[in-house]
């Protein structure tokens, strides 16, 4: 069972409990948000694995994709910066681009990334514009690195599986038994997977969906977990069954918040912990409504970030804090 040996650019996160909310059950959080500054969020843990890929196979130039406030994107903007590698991003944005830059973007134009925008349409078909992309940048002298959205798939979620380790001690210790993540392109939910099997944890792992269906992501997440078995040689089989995913908090769609959820982001918010309205927001609404039903006892939240998206939605968080 041997991985790759990641580079090192986020801080272990604490595991706090959450106090103050009227809940029979016990909420601990996983505070990956507070990884570090600009590497805030889940995507820094994938991006150690795959930025160390990249330097093994002698690469100069990262080519990624996401949403215009992808939160993967801006992260691997400040990896690319911080390790020296050119940074090529390709954004689905509707409509015109902004004039004004914000939130995630704002980071990728100040650190100087290359953007590129596509219509969603072109979105679509992300991995053959990127490829032939790539291409271009070969037949320029570059050694191009192409990460999937969200720095999803088998190198990138070994990083989620070293998250299941760190909180391995606490789910023995405080009985926790379940544990609930946002899933956005799937790649968290799978390295979380992963290690709920290697280390033999008896947990619900529940990923809240903030966009498509439960289909597609049960065929992604297990996609990635069997590649990774079968690359990493990892002693475990893994069945589409071993997947729970809950759905009904997506709402209108991606990146489109509700009034209930920005209502409990505003509630979390005031006992010190924000969440944003694209991920962490609708899983930990999701995750309120489906302990009450399961009855969990103790549960762990992994916060997985999306601070900077928050100023792409002041008009939407500005009416939520108005209401109250
Ligand atoms: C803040 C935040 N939380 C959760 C997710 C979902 O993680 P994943 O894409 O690994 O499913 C993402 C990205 O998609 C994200 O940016």
């Amino acid at each position: 069972m041997k991985t790759i040996k990641p580079v090192k650019l986020t801080r272990e996160t604490p595991i706090d409990e959450l106090k103050g909310l009227k809940t029979k059950t016990k909420i601990f959080v996983k505070r990956d948000d507070l990884n570090g500054l600009l590497i805030s969020g889940n995507k820094a843990r994938k991006l150690e694995y795959l930025i160390a890929d990249a330097k093994k196979n002698k690469c100069d130039t990262i080519v990624t994709c996401g949403a215009v406030q992808s939160n993967h994107c801006r992260t691997a903007a400040v990896f690319a910066k911080h390790f020296g590698f050119e940074c090529h991003l390709f954004l689905r944005v509707h409509g015109s681009p902004r004039k004004v830059y914000s939130g995630n973007l704002l980071i990728d134009e100040l650190l100087g990334a290359n953007v590129k925008y596509l219509t969603p349409t072109q979105y679509e078909r992300r991995t053959e514009v990127m490829e032939r992309y790539a291409q271009k940048l070969r037949k320029k002298g570059k050694t191009p690195y192409v990460i999937p959205e969200g720095g999803s798939n088998e190198i990138g979620a070994l990083g989620y599986l070293d998250c299941m380790k760190e909180m391995a001690e606490i789910i023995k210790q405080q009985q926790i038994d379940a544990v609930y993540c946002a899933v956005g392109s799937g790649g968290t939910y799978s390295g979380l997977l992963l290690g709920k099997k290697l280390l033999d944890l008896r947990i619900a792992l529940n990923g809240v969906i903030v966009c498509d269906t439960v289909e597609h992501f049960r065929e992604r997440i297990y996609g990635i977990c069997v590649r990774a078995i079968s690359r990493f040689k990892f002693p475990k089989e893994i069945s589409p069954n071993d997947i729970y995913l809950i759905d009904g908090y997506v709402g209108k769609g991606y990146g489109i918040p509700y009034p209930e959820e920005l209502k409990t982001i505003r509630h979390i918010a005031k006992l010190g912990i924000i969440l944003d309205p694209v991920y962490t927001g609708k899983a930990f609404h999701g995750m309120l409504n489906e302990i009450k039903k399961h009855k969990h006892k103790n549960v762990i939240f992994v916060h997985t970030g999306g601070i900077f998206s928050i100023f792409a939605y002041q008009r939407e968080i500005t009416k939520a804090i108005l209401r109250q």
